[in-house]
């Protein structure tokens, strides 16, 4: 719980300290806020994340300067750095009407946290003896703010009719590259786990998958979920830029699906 955690004290300095790059001061204050407590906190944890992003108060006015919501149609949602240091970042992802992301996890990321600014819906997994299975699906409020640990595998989306935006804080206890850098996609459709250090789209290009790993499987309901989920990309992205690949994966999954009913 929220309430439960004790934030340490930080005072918000009436100016930007002398170190502070002329990117800091640029951001909204609330923003700023944000950054110097996740600054002056060196044991960070999902739960004092959550916290620091709770009382940040921000607002989807402070988040504009970041939405994309023109995104490519074969991106699954809009995703832009608003703000990195060495063993944190900061993002905003842009979610059209049925924007869903793939299953994911968060690479090197040891605490994070997002919150929704709309009708989201968030979606958690548990993954064991190679199989994929949903623990959870759940409404994911404007305003609600869920911790990231770790070991978290999950999804969100908007199954809503309005556009709407999402704020992501990802870090690492100390600094290691890439912070959500070799995260880790389950495609059940492929039946592979894809590594990648960009967006956690669903039918990634060659290009943006480091290495897979094969064998993945997952139970039903979780299997046709995914698999309607990859179908209604692979409808829009038909309906703007068709290729053969999704063309392809399109049918193979119709007929999948037909198969699993
Ligand atoms: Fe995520």
């Amino acid at each position: 719980m929220v309430n439960s955690v004790a934030l340490p004290r930080t005072i918000l300095p009436a100016t930007i300290p002398s170190n502070s790059t002329p990117t800091i001061a640029s951001l909204p204050t609330r923003l700023q806020q944000l950054i110097i407590n996740l600054r002056a906190t060196s044991q960070m944890t999902p739960e004092l994340a959550q916290a620091y992003v709770k009382s940040a108060h921000i607002q989807v006015a402070d988040l504009l300067p970041w939405a994309e919501f023109n995104h490519p149609v074969s991106h699954s949602y809009g995703r832009q750095l608003v703000y990195a240091e060495p063993n944190f970042e900061i993002m905003v992802m842009s979610w059209l009407p049925g924007d869903f992301s793939a299953i994911h996890d968060h690479g090197s990321a040891q605490w994070g946290a997002v919150q929704s600014f709309g009708a989201a819906e968030h979606g958690v997994y548990r993954f064991t003896q190679g199989q994929l299975q949903t623990s959870a699906i759940h409404p994911f409020k404007a305003g609600t703010v869920l911790a990231v640990n770790h070991d978290l595998i999950h999804q969100m989306g908007n199954p809503s009719d309005t556009p709407m935006l999402s704020l992501h804080i990802y870090g690492a206890y100390e600094y290691q590259g890439e912070i959500t850098g070799d995260a880790r996609i389950f495609d059940l459709f492929e039946q592979t786990i894809q590594y990648t250090d960009g967006g956690v789209f669903f039918g990634l290009p060659e290009e943006d998958i480091m290495r897979r790993t094969t064998g993945l499987t997952g139970d039903r309901p979780t299997t046709l979920r995914h698999h309607q989920q990859m179908l209604d990309r692979a409808d829009k992205i038909l309906s703007q830029t068709p290729t053969p690949i999704w063309a392809a994966r399109a049918d193979a999954l119709k007929q999948t699906i037909a198969t699993i009913h």
